[in-house]
């Protein structure tokens, strides 16, 4: 007879159990904290078969010497962006997850995957979200036609985990968890309780027969996937993919890889024939930048082991109501606010009374220290009507006392830059010295050790 599941409602403040659902917990009096949980019953028979059982040794502790290290088996994904986010392709045997608002692109992303391993592999794609219908013809929009790739429109997990058990594929998608159900759990499909249940099923599945699979969890409104930090540790790599929709592009980012380094980001563009690689990132996202204007500078912020150029603009107008409005895209606000105070307090510049953006162009988010130099230059630009030419760049962190800190990969930075066609590179008078540029590379290097210097270096371009 197979066991019967019970489950339980868990307050994830205090732990308190208790068999009933309650909006405020019994136990410490917090409110939405009871979650559902499953507690399997010990399996049926004699006790002293389930002493036996619970006494068993389960694994065996083996000396790391005798542990051998062959290289994980990948399959490439024929994508060179997403190879990289993913740390050299999909490892056999892995469970990664692809998150992103709704209409990003990852329904597009998992067929073009599959239109590359199709030729190669089995494919097994279940969604649970759109026909088969819809299916095939995005996929001939996109090109995809592979007698390997089998589709099936399915959401109870339990005949997903069978049929891939039965199938046997050699690489599992599922589109999307927050549509898988587990039928013996009472919350509704998209719940915490019901996605991780689900993934956990998925997991043992796709484990035990060394099969790797690609989950697609939708982001929510405060930007987490459903049951977020659950999901996060079960998996062995979370992908996000970000971007405005408005826009065409978006950037894969990975934020967790039990296979390579995080950090690293994918660009891609979203066009008629679906999502192509952007090779050259820094091009794109300065393109159209505007001339002879004042408040914008360009950054070089680190995206992984790629610099990478952002403009980043600055406005500061007077204010038309009594308390100054500040806003910020892409860039912390409350760093922008300290960078704010540094140039009231040290330098002399006020803002109080005035009104101050800051935009990072082409919906990127920074937020490495290494690009506070660039944002109080467009500030201060913006302020005092100074043009930043449009072959200068500066990069460095801002401390409170307005001096500008040494940053990492200061030389990959200024190649980068100086790739791009820029002459002139403000950046943290201690990088200077250890700054080893490749022999042709052709910047001039202007080490600034206060935000003051750099003003005046700006001024004296
Ligand atoms: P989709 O992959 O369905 O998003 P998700 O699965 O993340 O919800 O992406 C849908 C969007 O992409 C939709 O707005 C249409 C657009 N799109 C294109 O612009 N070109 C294409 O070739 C495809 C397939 C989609
Ligand atoms: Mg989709």
């Amino acid at each position: 007879m197979a066991d019967k599941i019970k489950t339980m409602y868990v307050c994830s403040e205090c732990g308190h159990e208790s068999a009933k659902w309650f909006g405020k917990c019994p136990g410490c009096g917090e409110w939405n904290t009871m979650s559902e949980e499953i507690r399997e019953m010990p399996k049926r028979g004699s006790a002293k078969a389930v002493i036996e059982q619970r006494t068993r040794p389960s694994a065996v502790p083996v000396p790391i010497t005798e542990i051998t290290t062959e290289d994980e088996e990948r399959y490439y994904t024929g994508s060179k962006e997403l190879d990289r986010v993913l740390g050299g392709g999909i490892v056999k045997g892995s469970l990664v997850l692809l998150g992103g608002d709704p209409g990003i692109g990852k329904s597009t992303i998992l067929l073009q995957i599959c239109s590359h391993l199709g030729k190669i592999l089995k494919i097994l794609y279940i969604s649970g979200e759109e026909s088969k219908r819809q299916i095939k013809l995005r996929a001939s929009r996109l090109g995809v036609n592979c007698e390997n790739l089998f589709v099936m429109t399915e959401t109870d997990v339990e005949i997903v985990a069978n049929q891939i058990q039965t199938e046997k594929p050699d690489l599992v998608m599922i589109d999307s968890i927050q549509t898988m159900n587990f039928k013996e759990l009472s919350s509704s499909p998209g719940s915490v309780t019901q996605v991780r249940e689900c993934t956990n099923i998925l997991m043992r599945t796709s484990k035990s027969l060394d099969i790797p699979c690609v989950i697609v969890g939708h982001v929510n409104k405060d930007g987490a996937i459903a049951g977020p930090k659950v999901l996060e540790h079960i998996v062995d790599a979370v992908l996000y993919f970000e971007g405005d929709k408005q826009m065409s592009y978006r950037i894969l980012r990975a934020v967790k890889n039990r296979y390579g380094s995080t950090n690293e980001i994918g660009v891609f563009q979203m066009g008629d024939s679906g999502l192509s690689e952007v090779e050259n990132p820094s091009l794109m996202l300065l393109s159209g930048r505007p001339k002879n204007v004042s408040g914008t500078c360009v950054a070089c912020p680190m995206e992984g082991s790629r610099p990478i150029l952002a403009e980043i603009q600055g406005l500061v107008t007077n204010s038309g109501y009594g308390n100054a409005r500040r806003m910020s895209t892409g860039f912390d606000y409350n760093r922008m606010s300290m960078l704010l105070a540094v140039l009231e307090k040290r330098c002399g510049y006020y803002f109080s009374s005035l009104d101050a953006y800051i935009n990072v162009i082409g919906g990127l988010r920074l937020d490495e220290p290494a690009t506070d130099l660039a944002v109080a230059l467009a500030l201060v630009s913006s302020l005092k009507d100074i043009v930043v030419p449009e072959d200068v760049l500066a990069f460095g962190e801002v401390g409170l006392t307005g001096e500008i800190r040494a940053v990492n990969h200061a030389a990959l930075r200024a190649t980068e830059a100086a790739r791009l066609g820029f002459s002139k590179c403000i950046l943290p008078y201690h990088n200077v010295k250890s700054i080893v540029l490749p022999e042709d590379t052709n910047i001039e290097i202007i080490g600034v050790r206060t935000i003051r210097d750099a003003v005046a270096a700006l001024a004296r371009q």
